[in-house]
């Protein structure tokens, strides 16, 4: 009797990010082409997997949506341990295994960020073989090189500070601009160096005011009218960091789940309290500078539309050794990207963990050196 066919389920999750359909591509082409298997698609992410929603992958859905923005099977941010269904908060990870063996799968392969990790290692805990390729326009996933939707959001964001110096400059004023990446720095960094930002905000550099608008006063004198700001959505500044990280700790020192409960809806008030954080920054540049402020918010601009040739080649290269993967019958891991390669990481490694800009990277100092502030 010949080998049986492997059938491999694929899902999206966590917010959309350029590259997930080139990713899906990559990997069903690669998994049903070369490898002989059989795919099928979750829809909704988590959900559609603990609802059994799937639709059959075959070589025609995957024709066409190398260049497409968003996710064909779509997302959510659901959790596998904690499911609002009825009303109610549910564990789904015994129906989802019911599901996965009733669908006769040989492996799930899930397309996500730092939560999907989180998901992806509680079903392989719960027995099912699972993997994980890296996506995210934050690039804030440990153990990879780059995950697929940063290029495109730096390629956007870039852009976007481009765009803003020349209005910048026409009517002498500061402009600030908003840029995801959720407690990361790395867009932000990325993008404000290679637009060319005259001060770049990010959540690792805590910046003071003071220092923000001495930099710009520094420039009036040298007869630059105008500064554009790259401001991260989750930098602030040394009293607001202050208090969030006061709240973490909190959260850390909770010990009962009353005390979890309460240190988690403090830091929600403060996270909540601080979400104007750019408005803030700018009104208290004008006072400091005498000059006007304009703040534009990137958004989910930053996730929409085609991914640019790098993503696409990622994504690509990620897809398919994910199916090689598969074929070789490896599981409980992430595909990185490394160097030109890729590599299997222990989702043990990823799970959980936050990579944030380190104090000491290259980035940093190359901002410095090309006179960049960081409002530090
Ligand atoms: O993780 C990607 C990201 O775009 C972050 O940069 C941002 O903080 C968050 O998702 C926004 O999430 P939502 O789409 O749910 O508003």
């Amino acid at each position: 009797m010949g080998k049986k066919r492997k059938r491999v389920g694929i899902l999206t999750a966590g917010g959309d990010s350029p590259g997930l359909n080139a990713t899906i591509r990559g990997f069903g082409k690669a998994a049903i082409g070369y490898h002989n298997m059989d795919l099928i698609g979750f829809r909704d992410g988590i959900r559609g997997l603990a609802e059994n929603r799937y639709i059959e992958l075959g070589s025609g859905a995957l024709s066409g949506i190398l260049t497409v923005g968003g996710t064909i099977l779509s997302t959510g941010r659901d959790k596998v341990h904690k499911m609002l269904v009825d009303g109610e908060v549910r564990d789904m990870r015994k129906t989802i295994l019911e599901h996965y063996e009733k669908d006769d799968l040989d492996a799930l392969v899930l397309l996500g960020g730092g939560g999907t990790a989180k998901n992806a290692l509680r079903l392989a805990e719960a027995g099912l073989n699972v993997l994980t390729l890296p996506k995210t326009i934050d690039n804030d996933i440990m153990h990879t090189d780059t995950t697929f939707g940063f290029a495109t959001a730096c390629e956007i964001a870039t852009e976007a500070v481009d765009r803003l110096h020349s209005t910048a400059h026409s009517h002498h004023r500061i402009i600030l601009v908003e840029i995801m990446g959720h407690r990361a720095g790395w867009l932000t960094l990325a993008a404000g160096i290679a637009g060319g930002a005259d001060i770049i905000l990010i959540p690792e550099i805590p910046y003071s005011v003071e220092s923000v608008a001495e930099t710009i006063n520094a420039r009036v004198k040298r007869g630059s009218t105008f500064s554009v700001i790259a401001v991260a959505e989750g930098a602030r500044d040394l009293a607001d960091a202050a208090d969030y990280e006061a709240a973490q700790l909190l959260v850390k020192s909770a010990n009962s789940p009353e005390a979890v409960r309460a240190a988690k809806a403090h830091i929600a008030a403060v996270v909540d309290s601080q979400r104007e954080h750019t408005f803030k920054l700018a009104r208290e540049l004008e006072a400091a500078t005498g000059k006007e402020s304009r703040v534009t918010i990137l958004g989910h601009v930053q996730r929409g539309g085609t991914p640019c040739g790098a993503d696409r080649l990622l994504a690509t290269r990620l897809g398919t050794a994910a199916a090689e993967l598969v074929a070789d019958g490896v599981s409980g891991v992430m595909v990185a990207a490394r160097g030109q390669g890729t590599e299997a990481v222990p989702l043990t490694e990823v799970a959980g963990k936050v990579k944030m800009v380190p104090a000491d990277h290259d980035w940093i100092k190359t901002a410095r050196q090309v006179g960049t502030g960081l409002g530090d």
